[in-house]
């Protein structure tokens, strides 16, 4: 006795379709086995559909292998094609945690110029619940949400080269779509990692830490003699960018929410840190710089300190905000910048990387520092990828520092 599990993929409306309804499909009137159905279920998505059979077969002969594929090319008559299911998140509709639904998901093989890589781990972002609360608009419903993975190549499309199965590749940004155990990518938007990078590391940089890279290096080029104010100081971006701009001789003031936070903070090259939910940030800065106020702000807090950032920066300062952890900051009229002649900038990682020679150099900037041990990537927090809707409202409710990872 064994088991038989048949995945059968149609790329037809489902309307369209045969769908195949006794064991005794399976059986050819040649062969000497006795089949029953176990379980059966069907799965749908963008209009196709797809079937998966289970199937307990009692044989005494040797000849499964050939009469099973029987079976599939006589099902396959009804316009099908295979094609394989794997397990991913999808949104159906936006809201907390719970609408992640873990499913069967079709996935196909890689097109002209693309790649398919089997995730070894995935990079949980705050982005991550933008999208899944409609902050930020996916551009189809449903969507598999995830930005940030690490894997290994497990098939490339016709005519590629430069890119060969086995290969260890990670990626950040766009296409959406990491929470799954395999994906496609486009080849031009995944970089090799350097056998010194495990794929825990490689998941838990290539989004948080080039974005630490675009901040700190292009967005507002950090130098020695610089007062910076980092916000969320512990979190996984925040704790990129309190080594790294300690490292290129800033003198760093950090804000967190927790002591035990804070002491993280401190450990990571925050010279200064400030428990923003006990003390007025503002006040502290300005005594901190003796009422001169710091030359950048990196916020990624948003509506709750928006205000607050601005009222630190000394004049001409540069007001970096890069993300809306507490909520969208309320808009800000042009003349909340003239008093000092301030700066002010919302950019995005997308818009600093869009050549494949700014993200080489922003990927290889960033192994090289991890290699020398200018960065020491804290992966704190680790979950099953079953589990990404635990580790959102983890990250949500900020008890999470560091990187969060996803293990498939
Ligand atoms: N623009 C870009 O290209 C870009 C790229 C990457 C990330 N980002 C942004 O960078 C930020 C950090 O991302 P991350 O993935 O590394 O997350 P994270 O910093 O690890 O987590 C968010 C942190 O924000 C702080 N926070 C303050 N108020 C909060 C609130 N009301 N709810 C939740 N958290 C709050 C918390 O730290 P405390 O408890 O210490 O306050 C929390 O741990 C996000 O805003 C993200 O959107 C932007």
């Amino acid at each position: 006795m064994g088991f038989l599990n048949l995945r059968l993929g149609y790329h037809q409306p489902i309307q369209h379709l045969l769908v195949p309804t006794l064991p005794t499909h399976l059986a050819s009137p040649h062969s000497h086995h006795q089949t029953s159905t176990l379980f059966s279920q069907s799965v749908s998505h963008n209009n196709k559909s797809s079937y998966s059979y289970c199937y307990k077969i009692n044989s005494s002969s040797s000849s499964t292998l050939g009469t099973q594929k029987l079976v599939v090319r006589a099902l396959s008559t009804q316009a099908p094609s295979p094609v394989d299911m794997i397990k991913a998140f999808r949104v159906h509709e936006l809201g907390g945690p719970e609408v992640l639904k873990w499913e069967d998901v079709e996935i196909g093989e890689p097109k002209e110029g693309e790649i398919r890589v089997r995730n070894k781990a995935i990079g949980l972002n705050f982005i991550d619940v933008y999208f899944r609360k409609g902050v930020y608009k996916a551009a189809t419903l449903p969507f598999t949400p995830g930005m940030e993975a690490c894997g290994v190549v497990t098939a490339v499309g016709p005519g590629l080269t430069g890119r060969q199965v086995g290969d260890l590749v990670a990626y950040a940004g766009t296409p959406m779509g990491s929470y799954a155990e395999e994906q496609i990518l486009p080849a031009d938007k995944v970089v090799p990692v350097p056998d010194s990078v495990s794929p825990v590391i490689a998941a838990s940089i290539m989004l948080k830490g080039m974005t630490a890279h675009f901040l700190l290096r292009r967005c507002f080029k950090v130098e020695p003699g610089h007062t910076i104010l980092v916000h969320a100081a512990a979190g996984g971006v925040g704790s990129l960018l309190c080594q790294w701009a300690n490292a290129l001789g800033a003198t760093v003031i950090g804000t967190v929410s927790t002591e035990e936070k804070a002491a993280q903070a401190k450990d990571d090259g925050a010279h200064h840190v400030i428990i923003y939910k006990e003390d007025d940030f503002v006040a502290r800065v300005n005594e901190i710089t003796s009422g001169n106020g710091v030359d950048v702000v990196y916020d990624s807090v948003g509506k709750d300190t928006f205000q607050g950032s601005l009222a630190c920066l000394k004049l001409r300062g540069y007001m970096v905000s890069f993300g809306q952890s507490s909520g969208t900051p309320d808009p800000v009229p042009l003349s909340a910048l003239a008093a000092k002649s301030l700066f002010l900038t919302r950019p995005s990682l997308m818009q600093y990387n869009v050549t494949r020679d700014e993200l080489l150099g922003a990927a290889g900037e960033l192994f090289a520092n991890v290699a020398s041990g200018v960065l020491r990537v804290r992966v704190n927090h680790t979950y099953p990828l079953s589990q990404a809707p635990q580790a959102h409202a983890d990250l949500e409710d900020r008890k999470t520092t560091g990187s969060v990872v996803l293990i498939p």
